[in-house]
């Protein structure tokens, strides 16, 4: 698959997912022109809300480098997050939504998972001065970047590629964070999302859903990803606690592992 890794809008994906999502086209398109397309759409749906820009990573750590103490450093990731959809819809929630989420004592140890830029988000989380934050997604330049920014940010931890429809990082934490991931994970395997909650070695997770589209359009995703929550926390025996954001749906499940 040279020719999709050639490609400067997937230059950062893990190859070895590449390989893996051209290797399943090859097997259903008898051309290889039809298994490019089909491999670059699939690529295309699970790297989300990125647009594929090269995003300028070491001019970024240079600035949280450059800033003078911890209250600049949030301003730079507050003005970062703002360069991806994912964390810039959640920038007017980012006070009040890690308290509601994490209760009266923050996690020492948290997992996030398909975390885009939302380690950026870590200096509103309160978390205690020797927490642990690993950190998971696909894209390998975004990853180097936060293996060098989370320790700018007060914590110890360390981001790692790994592609969640076939692993999970072995961690075992206190709280796991997938957010608005899940989708992604059962657009590329039905059933990859579920699984995935389902293994987390983390008493409470914090999953969410996007309830717009990219271009801001309201088409049932709350009623559907409503459904789909409440349908796996029946099977789980979980009672999630739901918290509603502008643009995402917020569920906080206490579960005995
Ligand atoms: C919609 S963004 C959400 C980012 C972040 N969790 C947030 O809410 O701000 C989805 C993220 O999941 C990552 N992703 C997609 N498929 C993945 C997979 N199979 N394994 C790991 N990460 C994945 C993408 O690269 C992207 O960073």
């Amino acid at each position: 698959m040279a020719i999709v890794q050639a490609s400067a809008r997937y230059r950062s994906i893990d190859p070895r997912l590449i390989e893996r999502v051209g290797r399943e086209a090859l097997q259903r398109y008898p051309s290889l022109k039809a298994a490019v397309k089909a491999t670059k759409t699939a690529l295309h749906q699970m790297i989300g809300a990125y647009d594929g820009r090269a995003l300028p990573y070491s001019q970024w750590l240079e600035q949280l480098r450059q800033a003078p103490d911890m209250a600049a450093r949030a301003a730079v990731c507050r003005r970062l997050m703002a360069e991806h959809a994912s964390t810039r819809e959640r920038l007017p929630a980012l006070t009040d939504l890690y308290p509601a989420c994490f209760g009266a004592q923050p996690p020492q140890r948290v997992l996030d998972l398909g975390c885009g830029l939302n380690p950026l988000a870590i200096p509103w989380m309160n978390l205690p001065p020797h927490a642990c934050y690993i950190a998971c997604d696909i894209d390998t330049a975004l990853c180097a970047f936060l293996n060098a920014a989370i320790p700018l940010l007060g914590v110890h931890g360390e981001a790692g590629i790994c592609d969640l429809t076939a692993s999970l990082p072995p961690v075992v934490a206190d709280v796991a964070l997938a957010l608005k991931v899940v989708p992604l994970l059962e657009q590329q395997r039905r059933g990859a999302g579920a699984d995935l909650l389902r293994a987390i070695q983390a008493p409470r997770l914090i999953v969410s859903f996007p309830t717009r589209s990219l271009g801001g359009r309201n088409v049932g995703m709350a009623t559907t990803y409503r459904g789909y929550m409440t349908a796996l926390a029946a099977a789980e025996g979980w009672s999630p606690q739901v918290i509603e954001l502008p643009n995402e749906l917020v569920f906080v499940i206490d579960r005995n592992v």
